[in-house]
């Protein structure tokens, strides 16, 4: 059932143009007018909505904090993204027109779970964005949309993942368009754009072989940075995780803009750092980024760059350049997160660990 490939994983990630484009179809008419009725929620309930938490665990959180950036700017509805861990522990305020998006593959994750019986108490909606069909939290919640990435079996989540953000930017283009804070055209071009990406994804595949090669020279690394701003900084907290899950390499994930408030100081010679840079926009962002990598390499670090094709001005700045297709920037994580999930699983392979069942791990976190 792994189809010749030697991980569930590998074969999971090599899944995912099939997982985005099955997670849309049937969304949209061929206007790219968004057909939602699965959600189950009135047009009049989603008008009130004056407020989104988006609440998961691990990957799925990280989904929820580009869902954040993209369902604020469709929408200009307030959105907060929080750890269904400490979300249940607290004092959140909720009222009836309160939305509770939950983000969880399995529909089994205690935390989440938690999190949405303790919204619902106080009358807030609940809708769930799963994978697993006839799961707890999808039975638990007012709605769903499911992800339609077809089984995960490796305990990393990576399917799960781009199709969750797939069901996350549907939801905020969907809630644009009941609420007509974005126009008809606008969404369909943004709904036109990802159709596009899972052949933009299977781009990114085809040369998995250099990033093959790339994590086979850094097995011995001892610890890893990702760095990366708006949509890309969750993307950096993923890539950080995989390789902590997997490889069992200390990682971590920081927004570029607050290097220089510390982590700076763990910049040592030699010190791999993976780089998301952000589409060239009219923005600054693109810019930012660019002097964050400076700042890094100014301290020798080698870095490994993620950057849209065509993009000249990165180029005196990576060791290693990996690029990507070009996407607006919400959608960008579609593709950035994809050289993250072969650098980890390659790495693993390469040190002989188990990359379906890393150590002291659970596909689904039953337990608190
Ligand atoms: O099934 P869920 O999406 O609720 O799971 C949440 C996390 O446990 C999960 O994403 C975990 O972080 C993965 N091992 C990440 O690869």
């Amino acid at each position: 059932e792994k189809d010749g490939y030697d991980w569930f994983m590998r074969k999971e990630i090599f899944e995912q143009p099939r997982a985005v484009a099955d997670t849309l179809l049937g969304r949209h008419d061929e206007n790219g007018a968004l057909q939602l009725d699965e959600i189950r929620i009135s047009e009049e309930e989603l008008r009130e909505v004056d407020k989104i938490i988006v609440i998961a665990s691990g990957t799925s959180f990280y989904a929820g904090m580009v869902a954040k950036y993209a369902i604020e700017h469709w929408t200009r509805i307030a959105c907060e993204v929080e750890l269904a861990s400490e979300f249940r522990y607290r004092d959140p305020i909720l009222t009836r027109s309160t939305l509770v998006v939950a983000i969880s593959q399995s529909g089994e994750t205690a935390d989440t779970l938690m999190a949405i019986r303790h919204a619902r108490e106080q009358r807030a909606k609940v809708l769930a964005i799963c994978n697993t069909n006839g799961s707890t939290i999808p039975r638990e919640s007012d709605a769903v949309i499911y992800t339609h990435a077809g089984p995960e079996i490796g305990v990393a989540s990576t399917k799960g993942f781009t199709t969750q953000l797939v069901a996350c930017y549907l939801l905020g283009l969907y809630l644009a368009q009941v609420r007509g804070t974005r126009y008809g055209d606008e969404i369909a071009q943004v709904v036109d754009q990802i159709q596009h990406v899972p052949d933009k994804i299977q781009q990114v595949l085809d040369r998995a072989e250099e990033i093959y090669g790339l994590a086979r020279r850094l097995a011995d690394s001892r610890s890893v940075l990702f760095l990366g701003r708006h949509v890309g900084y969750p993307v950096a907290l993923e890539g950080a995780l995989k390789l902590k899950e997997l490889a069992y390499i200390h990682a971590e994930g920081f927004a570029a803009g607050e290097l220089k408030h510390g982590p700076i100081a763990l910049v040592e010679d030699q010190l791999p750092v993976f780089c998301v840079v952000p589409p060239r926009g009219r923005d600054f962002l693109h810019d930012k980024m660019i002097s964050g990598i400076q700042e890094v390499r100014a301290r020798g670090a080698r870095t490994i760059v993620l950057a849209e094709e065509g993009d000249a001005v990165v180029e005196p700045y990576a060791d290693v350049l990996i690029r990507l297709p070009r996407v607006p920037t919400l959608l960008q994580p579609l593709l950035s997160v994809i050289p993250l999930q072969l650098f980890a699983l390659e790495l693993a392979a390469h040190k002989g660990l188990d990359v379906d069942q890393p150590r002291n791990l659970a596909k689904s976190v039953t337990v608190e």
